[in-house]
């Protein structure tokens, strides 16, 4: 296992422990449901690198490869849903608190959503015509918005 899919598991575990705890509204659910997508879909960096690790065997790689062919269909559809639900959760929280954005919570939540912009956008370039700099943005957003993701559900 990469240690990518540990911190996947850990990140998303807080997140939905967080929300139940501290039981906020629905917005917050909604808000969990999209890091939830974001999430299953950064689970393919985890993938792809343990694919490139050299200590991990060949067996192993194999049925990773296979899995990782399986779901591709769905990795657009499930980024693109997330970009849809992220919405959904800042129209609910503005209707409940009005924009502030002086609030770390909602100045954070705004570089996420868009983050989430560009990387579908990058997303759905590198679909249409892969190139190495649209792979790599693609790939650069996903890290940029995991850790600023994580900074607006700790704060
Ligand atoms: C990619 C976009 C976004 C994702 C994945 C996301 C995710 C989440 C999650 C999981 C929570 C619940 C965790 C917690 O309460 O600490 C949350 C709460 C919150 N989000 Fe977002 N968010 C996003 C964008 C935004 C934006 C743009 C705003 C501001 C307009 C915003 C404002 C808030 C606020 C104010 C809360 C706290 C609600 C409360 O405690 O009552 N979020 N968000
Ligand atoms: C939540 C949003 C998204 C995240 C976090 C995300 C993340 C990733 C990651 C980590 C990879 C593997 C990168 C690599 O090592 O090369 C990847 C590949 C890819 N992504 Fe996304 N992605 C998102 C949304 C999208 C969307 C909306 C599309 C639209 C078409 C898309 C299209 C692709 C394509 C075509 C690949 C290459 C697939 C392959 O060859 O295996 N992504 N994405």
């Amino acid at each position: 296992m990469n240690k990518w899919f540990f911190i996947n598991v850990i990140f998303l575990m807080f997140t939905w422990i967080k929300i139940i705890t501290f039981y906020h509204g629905i917005h917050a659910i909604i808000g969990g449901t999209a890091l939830t997508l974001i999430l299953y879909n950064w689970t393919r960096h985890a993938v792809f690198s343990t694919i490139r690790s050299p200590n991990v065997s060949r067996q192993r790689k194999i049925s990773l490869a296979t899995l990782s062919k399986r779901v591709l269909p769905f990795h657009k559809w499930t980024g693109s849903l997330a970009l849809v639900i992220a919405v959904i959760h800042i129209v609910f929280v503005l209707q409940s608190y009005g924009l502030q954005i002086r609030q770390f919570k909602q100045a954070s939540g705004l570089l996420s959503v868009s983050t989430l912009i560009l990387l579908v956008l990058f997303g759905w370039l590198r679909w249409y015509k892969t190139t190495v700099r649209r792979r790599y943005i693609h790939w650069t957003l996903g890290y940029i918005i995991i850790c600023i993701i994580f900074l607006h559900v700790i704060i």
